[in-house]
């Protein structure tokens, strides 16, 4: 079994359905709320583990109501939890809405995950066991994202960042991906690009910035990978689900990813795996709540083999 070591935020997720996202100065009325664990760096980490590797989170959480929530899901994957501190204020909270074709419309507010301190994370990188794959996100503050990469790279550990939500990242930790994983809005805003047509081609240009491999995610279309000294970029076509939110199916694939190549598969077959854990999780609402158990991925797969 692979170990991961999710480096990232941990967040309750407060979710409304609505039939039409509010314009500004609009009020809509939406279905009722639901309140549940959520947060990139948990997604991920609860992905991982789903798909059966030993994992760890290092982050924060506040010392609110909002704390044992956004911790439930971790708790139930059996995730260690150790490197998790709970700082004074608010736990991070994402405000959803979501329409009827899937698509949601979020607003992070960062709290706890704001306190992670570079040195902090560092140092629980350093505590890694040896062989472990290291997941990033962006919702943890920059400083902190650079110095576990850092660490990791140091270590000769595998890093995996995921530059979610959407920013630029400095040549040093583009250096150390292994993949650097984007979907297309993500990819366009670190090649500089309005929006991304070509996936393939951006893939190459991805690859320009300097991680060692690339993996871009396309949604219903799947995903495409691409790796230093090669030319070939290679694509996975994802099974037809139909979308009921697609909150959190990015985090289930990266967290799926991360397992796969913590236990030794290849980078195309780590996305074949990814892809098909990701698109599950877009069938059922919620974040966490989405996410297949592993005897429907089992049965997905039997399903994509027959
Ligand atoms: O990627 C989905 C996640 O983004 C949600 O769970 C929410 O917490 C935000 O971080
Ligand atoms: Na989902």
């Amino acid at each position: 079994m692979g170990r991961v070591v999710v480096v990232g935020s941990v967040n309750a997720d407060l979710v409304v359905q609505v039939e039409v996202r509010p314009r500004p100065g609009e009020t809509v009325r939406g279905g009722p709320l639901s309140v549940g664990p959520g947060g990139k760096g948990a997604n991920q980490a609860v992905a991982a583990a789903v798909v059966g590797a030993e994992v760890a989170l290092v982050g924060a959480v506040g010392d609110d109501a909002h704390a044992e929530v956004a911790l439930t899901g971790l708790r139930r994957a059996g995730v260690d939890l150790t490197e998790v501190a709970v700082a004074p204020g608010a736990t991070g909270t994402a405000v959803i809405v979501v329409t009827p074709d899937g698509e949601n419309a979020i607003v992070v507010s960062p709290g706890a995950n704001g306190t992670v301190q570079p040195e902090r994370a560092a140092d629980a990188v350093d505590r890694a066991p040896d062989g472990a794959v290291v997941a990033l996100q962006l919702e943890l503050p920059p400083a902190t994202v650079a110095a576990a990469v850092r660490q990791a790279a140091a270590r000769g550990l595998r890093v995996v960042v995921n530059a979610a939500p959407a920013a630029t990242l400095d040549t040093a930790v583009l250096a150390a991906c292994d993949p650097l994983v984007v979907n297309a809005s993500e990819a366009a805003v670190l090649l500089g690009l309005d929006t991304v047509d070509d996936p393939a081609a951006a893939a190459r240009a991805l690859l320009a910035l300097g991680p060692r491999s690339v993996v871009m995610t396309l949604g219903a279309q799947g995903a495409v990978h691409a790796t230093q000294g090669s030319e070939e970029v290679r694509g996975v076509t994802p099974p037809r689900v139909d979308a009921v939110d697609t909150t959190g199916a990015g985090d289930a694939f990266v967290g799926a990813l991360c397992a796969a190549l913590a236990d030794g598969r290849d980078l195309h077959d780590a996305v074949d795996l990814a892809t098909l854990v990701g698109t599950l999780a877009v069938r059922r609402a919620g974040a966490q709540a989405s996410y297949p158990d592993a005897t429907e991925i089992e049965e997905a797969r039997r399903a994509r083999r027959a």
